[in-house]
């Protein structure tokens, strides 16, 4: 990607902060001492040799079938690295088999469905095992081998587990496509990934409705249209969907006869585990490649560094396995770490908003990973629904996905972790794996909207426009540098020149560009610059926590005839952080009722991208603001929404359309722009 002058406006952009106002909380001494981390030095020894450190930490947290190279911790390749280059491993083995011997009856996995009148399950690892072994040698049985696509549109069910982890066995890469999105979105990956099974289920409960899934691939004509061999479907519900003969397998029907054991293939340091499709800044999703045994360093070293993860705890990340954290810390972490995780299938305010707090209490959650979206809704719904919760089981509470507000960050912490629990804000990305930057629970500090340090061993940094590292209080682009973290992304399916355009073109191929901004506070820990996360400085939005290109919810709605052109750009939005805002400009003579077309555009979103981007705003506007060369000037879109400086307007070709914006969306910001005057037209 490259962005430009943009990081100029964004930095304009940026209201400074009074850092005398920041409130600082440190670690209890109970904190301190049950921490496996507690001594600050650990940075200062990691940054003097990141190499070292993490192969010691390779060492630790996984058991490998052959080690790296000695020589090769890293290999450097830009923009490819290979960190433990040789290796050989398997995720699955990690996961399951070495724990056996020492606790093989423990719980794996307790699941709590949504229905409050339907009983809990637990897997032990023994169950989990047992299971998955199973589910390997059905997908064998199917055709699935070492590097085909597996697609799975599950929910959260101890299912998706059981097919995530067989896949890891025999060296299939899942593709775990979430549930909210629409069947189309299956039918596109599936496509992409050449994938010929869909694993699915009949349906599951949201909010207390059935969700049909095998439906909605059936209507869609997903597995006709994609030229699918297999599909099998895990009966949930016991819908009794329609099944076609000879493509079409419940779960349990081929589960009854597999066999009990099936040898983990072995993975090695040049193959991939899992793609996960993500939303960039161009066009149609993309697959993100993760390594094996590299994704799994990263991913166990953050179980114990950031989340301080014991053998006794029960830890709960609500995220859905369809996004990149339910793939590392809501499954592989908390597996290989041999603990116990917790999984919910439904809503969190479903049937009231204390759902989340009863099951707290209910299972002695004592570590819980959450998003600020969803408590800024939980907190919207008012305090009563918190109120008379036995909380003391929690030891650490953990965010994810955006940057946490600090009054958000407050009341999670003084609610539900009552000003007792270490509160860290943690950094990533669907491409970096696992978490970049975050305070250590037994080290801090905990800084309300301060994401914290990076992470030992993480070599990152703050760049103005010209590559040079932003001075302290002043707004830059986060960057990671060589060597990278191991469970970094090792490539984009099939697209290698996106992979580049995308992360590797700002500041050429040494320096990962994330696209995020972020500003070094003038705070440090370990010698380390504490950071604060400003958000998105590219054409990708956060809605309640979920990550969406712009240019995919345009591309449906560009494909309705009455649609010249749209632009989208993400509004503020008090519980969802960011909603999908349309500029749309009709073509002439069109006289659909403004209702109706607002109809007609979200029907069009909703099928082609899934409810989760249901857009919230629709301005019709007569044109868009863009550059002589035709492309849309979002920034001034953005600005318009946001009520924020508008930025300089001299590149644009059609000034005068500005107008009319700012009339549709009673824009209220800064009237001065650059190259154009606002109040004289
Ligand atoms: C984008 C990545 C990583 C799992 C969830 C999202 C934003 C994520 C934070 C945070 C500020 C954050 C960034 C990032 N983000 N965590 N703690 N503070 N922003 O994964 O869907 O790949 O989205 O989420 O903008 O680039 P994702």
């Amino acid at each position: 990607m490259n962005v430009g002058g943009k990081l100029k406006e964004a930095g304009k952009q940026w209201v400074k902060e009074d850092p005398e106002k920041r409130e600082v909380y440190w670690p209890t001494d109970e904190m301190k001492e049950k921490a496996y981390f507690s001594d600050e030095r650990i940075y200062t020894q990691a940054s003097k040799d990141p190499e070292g450190f993490w192969a010691e930490q390779a060492k630790k947290f996984i058991d490998w079938f052959e080690v790296w190279d000695a020589d090769k911790i890293v290999e450097l390749e830009p923009p490819y690295f290979n960190w433990f280059a040789g290796n050989k491993t398997n995720l699955c083995y990690n996961c399951l088999d070495r724990h056996l011997d020492e606790h093989r009856n423990k719980a794996a996995i307790i699941w709590e469905p949504e229905p409050v009148d339907e009983v809990q399950k637990v897997l032990t690892y023994m169950d989990l095992y047992r299971e998955v072994n199973k589910f390997a040698n059905v997908l064998k049985g199917l055709g699935v081998k070492k590097g085909s696509t597996v697609t799975v549109w599950m929910p959260m069910i101890p299912e998706t587990a059981i097919v995530a982890l067989a896949c890891q066995r025999i060296g299939a890469w899942h593709s775990i496509v979430y549930t909210a999105f629409a069947p189309h979105a299956v039918r596109e990956r599936m496509q992409d990934a050449g994938s010929k099974i869909l694993i699915t289920v009949d349906g599951f409960y949201r909010r207390g409705k059935l969700i049909g899934l095998k439906k909605r691939i059936d209507e869609a004509q997903v597995l006709e249209k994609v030229g699918a061999e297999n599909c099998v479907v895990v009966s949930r519900v016991n819908g009794g969907v329609p099944m076609k003969e000879g493509r079409d397998y419940y779960f349990d029907e081929l589960m009854r006869g597999a066999e009990a054991y099936c040898e983990p293939e072995t993975i090695t340091s040049e193959d991939c585990s899992f793609l996960l499709y993500t939303s960039g800044t161009t066009g149609k999703p993309k697959a993100v490649m993760h390594s094996c045994g590299a994704y799994s360093v990263g991913v166990a070293l953050t179980m114990k560094l950031v989340f301080d993860l014991h053998p006794e705890d029960l830890f709960w990340s609500t995220a859905d396995i369809g996004w990149i954290t339910g793939h590392s810390y809501g499954l592989y972490g908390p597996l290989l770490a041999g603990a116990t995780v917790l999984w919910y299938e439904g809503a969190p305010d479903y049937p009231t908003p204390s759902r989340w707090w009863e099951i707290i209490e209910k299972y002695g959650v004592t570590i819980f990973y959450t998003a600020p979206t969803a408590i800024r809704a939980l907190r919207a719904a008012g305090d009563k629904w918190v109120e008379g919760y036995d909380f003391s089981s929690l030891r650490l509470l953990a965010s994810v996905g955006e940057p946490i507000d600090p009054d958000t960050w407050k009341w999670f912490y003084e609610k539900i972790g009552e000003r007792r629990c270490p509160l860290v804000d943690t950094y990533w990305q669907t491409e970096t794996g696992g978490i970049l930057l975050s305070s250590l629970p037994g080290i801090g500090p905990f800084i309300p909207g301060v994401a914290g340090p990076a992470l030992p061993g993480v070599n990152y940094d703050i760049l103005d426009e010209t590559g040079e590292p932003v001075k302290e209080g002043e707004f830059g682009y986060l960057v990671v540098k060589s060597p990278f973290a191991p469970s970094m992304l090792r490539g984009m399916y099939k697209k290698p020149e996106e992979y580049i355009a995308e992360y590797w073109s700002e500041y050429g191929t040494e320096i990962y560009f994330a696209g995020d901004g972020g500003i070094k506070i003038g705070q440090k820990i370990g010698g380390q610059p504490l950071i604060k996360i400003t958000g998105r400085i590219d054409d990708v939005m956060e809605v309640a926590g979920h990550r969406l290109g712009t240019a995919e919810i345009e591309d449906a709605v560009n494909e309705l005839e009455e649609v010249v052109e749209v632009a989208v750009v993400g509004k503020p939005h008090a519980i969802k952080g960011e909603v999908p805002a349309l500029f749309v400009v009709l073509k002439r003579g069109v006289e659909v009722p403004k209702e109706e077309m607002d109809r007609k555009i979200v029907v069009a979103v909703r099928e082609k991208v899934g409810p989760v981007a249901t857009p919230e705003a629709v301005f019709y506007v007569s044109d868009v603001p863009n550059t002589e060369s035709g492309k849309i000037i979002r920034r001034f879109l953005k600005g318009l929404v946001r009520n924020e400086a508008l930025g300089d307007m001299t590149t644009a070709r059609n000034p005068e359309c500005l107008k009319e914006l700012a009339e549709a969306t009673k824009y209220r910001g800064p009237q001065k722009i650059p190259g154009y005057n606002l109040s004289a037209v």
